[in-house]
């Protein structure tokens, strides 16, 4: 891929129109901070428009028109532009010259790298997703959270922010309990249970992944069917959580099993975080809370649970109480929330911290940043966001099933997308072994991670398998392949001996359109990064690869026998390359070599 490389003083495409228009706005006597300027939804009429005339007017007490007329007039014979109007009640419309096009985009893409601007107020950001629950098989529910979160953390990085992202594993719950009760049922000759063992414990786990996959669907039909063993399992919560010596031992064998198995789906997914902490790291913080929580009066016991009230009084709707412990004295999910913060800042002093969890979350959420801003563990200044998604559901518009019916567990889903991928693949010749898995792999994460992100992540949304794995239409499979045609024209090209390909006036409109595209990359990013959203960027990328397919059948690129034009044709060929596999890599997509 081509170089990227960002520095704080690059600006890009609506940077450099705004410094232009606002003296224009200045040099007619208006206040310049009036003079923004917007990308044009419609592109027949401009490709970029600047409403300011509306402000201006109300302002100045003068009519819009007549402020757009005066502001056009004043840029017309700006070099940037290739035309500009005013439109009544008052745009203006620009179309950019080519010349300035070309000179763009030869300041952004030089022959060595890609260059683009960071943000110049860079943030430190504790990136919580992920989210799964230790011993439950990861399902589809915690998907989207790992590949939305995934995405959100690269965009952040290139924009120049720090990020770190944390796992924020389930570990420290209910589960824990009934998983201790099954199998102190199942093998009670395991010394994990004997109260008074005084001996070591073994060394090797009593479980592997294939048994737990079974054990926690029989402990939580029993504990379910049955109060008593719920009851058990409770207890066992808070004994395990008290520190009874057997039972931490257990945890722990459980906890790395299950942990190992979890990084391999994903690192299967390429998600990856820099904290695997959880639930349970959050407990040497409760104590110290709940003192807090107690000195400011904001706790009590309601029905035996110990709670926070979180509402305020201007609430247009009350907020319920946070359930910090509940009547067996078990740590529950508020209170580790609460706790996880306060460690959070301490350690890490972020500006602020981003939640990427399911909407149904919504109202525990809101009770903990509430919670946490009473509880005074925070400063007025860091930020909280809940970044919320809708659910993956499949063709039926249910919650995405396993044939049979079930909860899809995610490596059946990985599997189920690496399989399809390669059977699409069937036919080629891929030369060495193991290449074409490599490919398929690339391509089924493709495939899913477009699916999800090109959707607005609120939504719910189906995945339809067959659909979304087409290698044509809005896929993930046709961004790669359009990425790895445009690497496989370059690899027939040579490079002149001068190392620089000689950029040339565009001739044909597909061409201007194409540069336009090319410039308009990191307002995408920024516009995905706003609204945590890669759907932006899923557009974008969609957009430059049908303009590159249109371009490549009207512009003859390899077989142009003008070398000039073949020269700057590869240029933009070039180009798009490194464009579009950066896009893709913001997604958290990897280009193949070829396809
Ligand atoms: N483990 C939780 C679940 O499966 C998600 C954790 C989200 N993060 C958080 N800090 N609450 O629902």
């Amino acid at each position: 891929m081509k170089k990227i490389t960002r520095d704080q003083n690059s600006t890009d495409l609506i940077d450099n129109l705004q410094a232009i228009v606002m003296a224009a706005y200045q040099a007619c006597g208006y206040d310049q901070e009036l003079g923004q300027v917007v990308r044009s939804k419609i592109p027949e009429l401009a490709h970029y428009q600047s409403n300011g005339a509306f402000l201006v007017a109300k302002k100045y007490r003068v009519a819009p028109m007549e402020v757009a007329e005066k502001i056009a007039a004043q840029l017309k014979d700006h070099e940037a532009f290739r035309q500009v109007t005013a439109v009544a009640p008052g745009f203006v419309n620009m179309f950019l010259s080519d010349a300035y096009l070309v000179s763009q985009v030869k300041g952004m893409i030089t022959d060595e790298a890609i260059k683009l601007p960071t943000v110049k107020n860079s943030k430190k950001i504790i990136l919580d997703f992920g989210g799964a629950n230790v011993a439950k098989p990861l399902h589809v529910g915690h998907l989207r959270s790992a590949i939305i979160g995934e995405s959100i953390k690269r965009i952040g990085r290139f924009l120049g922010h720090e990020v770190i992202g944390d796992v924020h594993l389930g570990d420290w719950g209910l589960q824990m309990g009934m998983i201790i009760i099954e199998l102190a049922k199942q093998r009670p000759e395991l010394p994990y249970f004997d109260p008074g063992y005084a001996g070591a414990y073994p060394e090797e786990s009593p479980v592997s992944m294939a048994d737990l996959d079974v054990l926690y669907p029989q402990a939580s039909q029993r504990a379910k069917a049955d109060e008593t063993v719920m009851d058990a399992a409770r207890r066992a919560t808070v004994e395990l959580q008290e520190g009874r010596p057997g039972y931490r031992a257990l945890w722990k064998k459980v906890l790395a099993v299950s942990i190992a198995d979890l990084r391999k789906d994903y690192s299967d997914l390429d998600v990856d975080f820099d904290l695997w902490l959880g639930e349970s790291d959050a407990h040497e913080a409760v104590a110290p809370l709940i003192d807090i929580l107690e000195k400011k009066n904001l706790i009590r016991v309601s029905e035996g649970a110990l709670i926070m009230e979180v509402c305020e009084p201007d609430d247009a709707k009350p907020l319920p109480p946070l359930m910090l412990k509940n009547t067996n004295g078990a740590e529950l999910y508020g209170v580790t929330d609460l706790a996880t913060i306060k460690q959070r800042i301490e350690k890490y002093a972020p500006d602020e911290m981003i939640y990427v969890v399911d909407k149904r979350q919504s109202l525990h959420l809101e009770q903990v940043f509430r919670g946490a801003r009473l509880a005074g563990i925070v400063d007025e200044k860091v930020r909280f966001e809940h970044v919320d998604f809708g659910t993956m559901n499949g063709t039926d518009n249910k919650p995405f099933k396993t044939r049979a019916g079930g909860t899809m567990k995610l490596k059946d889903l990985i599997a189920l997308i690496f399989d399809n991928a390669m059977g699409r693949l069937r036919g080629i010749d891929y030369g060495l072994a193991g290449a074409k898995a490599d490919i398929a792999r690339k391509v089924g994460i493709a495939t899913l991670k477009f699916a999800d992100l090109s959707n607005y992540r609120t939504k719910d949304y189906i995945f339809d398998i067959e659909r979304f794995s087409a290698f044509e239409g809005h896929t993930g499979p046709y961004l790669l392949y359009s990425a790895a045609r445009a690497n496989s024209i370059l690899s027939k090209a040579e490079k002149p001996a001068t190392g620089q390909w000689q950029v040339i006036m565009p001739e044909t409109d597909i061409e201007r359109d194409l540069l336009l595209k090319l410039l308009e990359f990191h307002q995408a990013i920024i516009e995905s990064w706003d609204d945590k959203s890669p759907k932006e960027i899923c557009d974008y990328a969609y957009d430059l690869a049908v303009i590159f397919s249109k371009f490549y059948h009207e512009c003859p690129v390899l077989s142009e026998n003008d070398i000039k034009l073949r020269e700057s044709r590869l240029f933009l060929v070039e180009a798009t390359s490194g464009i579009l596999e950066c896009a893709l890599n913001l997604l958290g997509i990897e280009v193949p070599d070829r396809m």
